[in-house]
């Protein structure tokens, strides 16, 4: 059916600048993400690391994403994690149990590891202070030591360690889902908001130009109140965390509604805070922290969290990305959890790696959808079944009664192309699509699409290649007639403005 669906594209219908940090990624001390994902320090295949240990391949896998920042070293893991382990003669550094994942931490990839990392990879580093067993001293003590250029104690200990410079880091999140009785220092949304206010202050004071990132809660708690309406002075950024996962297709590809929506309303909180604490010039942007797709049942941490993501995960992968491109007037940053092994596009072992369905959807967004975010009007089918979240315990969804539109687009304008990534989360209906464009294209629309006819169509080591990238093109005439999204599929448009 030619009108079963229609997308709407006016190139002067921006909504807002999407920022590059939207396509930011997260490494943390959990399984194998560091050791066995960033490095190998016991490598016997010559070529595969270079002499800091550093995997080679697999930082080429992650170059590829062009992540422009990294979260680290947690997570849950830095709520008891105390830098100054890290840090010195390896030979030196204490092996500690490892409380968030119940394991032993080595110690050998600590602060000066990541930072070199950081630099070989070309990516900004993003730390997170440990607000569990840490003291506000520790964190100041961290501070002096990556940013400060005086003649002090952290700092000459940097120059000790062999790092001259400071390291400048801008971004320093408060603290990692205090909220949460996993490891230690479970905290009120009050009494979070009392100490990160005094931390924030303080360390403000050592380094006044410092971006701090609250720590939130999933965007759909009180606690967002709370904490926006305390730290709107303090802080500038607001961070959530959302993981999303189902058996069922639809609802796997539909759940990430619930993070729309999040975002949504903490834009409204963030807005009611200026308002009622007189801060009409303070900005507060949202950071998704830590999303993904993550069945915790399937891959629980204590097991190292090793996702094995199918063509359903890839499309739900894509359904984010098309979230932050929508909501890119409130969002300035999200970080993908996370890059290697551990819920990643990436899976390592010691001879090599292959790259999960879901590296070839976050590619694609990653690579074309910057730029400024165009407002569309979609005319979809809907999907009105049962919705629900399984990552956690909470019932999110329940009350979405308008429905999901089977065809979750989002639209960016980058360079004088407009892209258009669009979702088919019909498990069984290919959907023909009418495009009615204003203004004038250049003849040739080139297409990417990442599809299967197996949903449920995996990559493994043995079968690298099972889903991947396809790519064609259209005439402008065969677009404005009707595109047939082929169903359970991603697709991106290439639309070149004359
Ligand atoms: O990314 C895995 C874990 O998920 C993080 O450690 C934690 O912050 C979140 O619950």
């Amino acid at each position: 059916d030619p009108d079963a669906a229609v997308i709407h594209v006016d190139p002067a219908r921006v909504l807002a600048d999407i920022d590059d940090k939207i396509y930011c990624g997260f490494l943390e001390h959990l399984g194998r993400c560091i050791y066995g994902g960033i490095v190998d320090y016991d490598c016997k295949i010559p070529g595969l690391t270079n002499d800091k240990g550093f995997r080679l391949d697999v930082a080429d896998a992650i170059k590829d994403l062009r992540m422009p920042m990294i979260r680290y070293p947690g997570g849950n893991f830095v709520s008891a994690y105390h830098w100054m382990d890290g840090v010195g003669p390896k030979e030196n550094r204490p092996v500690r149990p490892e409380l968030a994942w119940r394991g032993r931490e080595p110690n050998l990839f600590g602060t000066d590891e990541f930072m070199e990392w950081c630099e070989f990879m070309n990516v900004e580093p993003y730390l997170c202070f440990n607000m569990g067993t840490g003291t506000l001293d520790e964190a100041l003590a961290w501070l002096e030591y990556c940013n400060s250029d005086d003649d002090t104690y952290y700092a000459n200990l940097r120059r000790k360690n062999g790092h001259d410079k400071p390291y400048n880091v801008k971004y320093w999140g408060l603290g990692n889902e205090v909220w949460n009785a996993w490891v230690v220092g479970q905290m009120t949304a009050e009494d979070y908001a009392k100490k990160a206010d005094e931390w924030g202050k303080v360390l403000k004071m050592l380094d006044p130009s410092i971006i701090l990132v609250a720590c939130g809660f999933d965007g759909l708690h009180t606690w967002e109140y709370t904490v926006t309406q305390k730290l709107i002075n303090v802080c500038d950024m607001y961070s959530i965390h959302q993981y999303t996962c189902n058996y069922d297709h639809i609802q796997n590809v539909s759940c990430t509604a619930a993070a729309e929506r999040a975002i949504q309303i903490v834009a409204k909180l963030i807005d009611l805070s200026r308002i009622t604490n007189q801060a009409s010039k303070r900005t507060m942007k949202i950071a998704m922290d830590e999303w993904n797709v993550w069945d915790y049942k399937r891959a629980n941490g204590e097991n190292g969290a090793e996702e094995h993501y199918d063509l359903s995960d890839a499309l739900a992968v894509a359904a984010w990305g098309n979230v932050f491109v929508r909501q890119a007037a409130h969002l300035g940053m999200a970080n993908l959890a996370q890059c290697v092994n551990v819920i990643a596009p990436i899976m390592a072992r010691p001879d090599g790696i292959f790259l999960q369905t879901t590296y070839h959807t976050w590619k694609l967004l990653s690579h074309y959808m910057r730029g400024k975010s165009l407002a569309l009007h979609v005319g979809s089918p809907m999907y009105e079944g049962p919705l629900d979240n399984t990552h956690g315990d909470i019932p999110w969804l329940q009350d979405i009664e308008s429905g999901i539109p089977m065809l979750d687009v989002s639209a960016a304008l980058n360079d004088k192309k407009i892209y258009l990534s669009v979702v088919n989360r019909s498990e069984t209906e290919a959907i023909k699509t009418r495009i009615n464009l204003l203004g004038e294209y250049e003849e040739k629309v080139h297409v990417w699409s990442v599809y299967h006819e197996d949903v449920r169509a995996k990559n493994s080591f043995e079968n690298p290649t099972n889903v991947g990238i396809e790519e064609w093109e259209y005439g402008l005439g065969e677009v404005k007639e009707g595109v047939v999204f082929r169903e359970h599929s991603y697709t991106l448009l290439e639309l070149r403005l004359k």
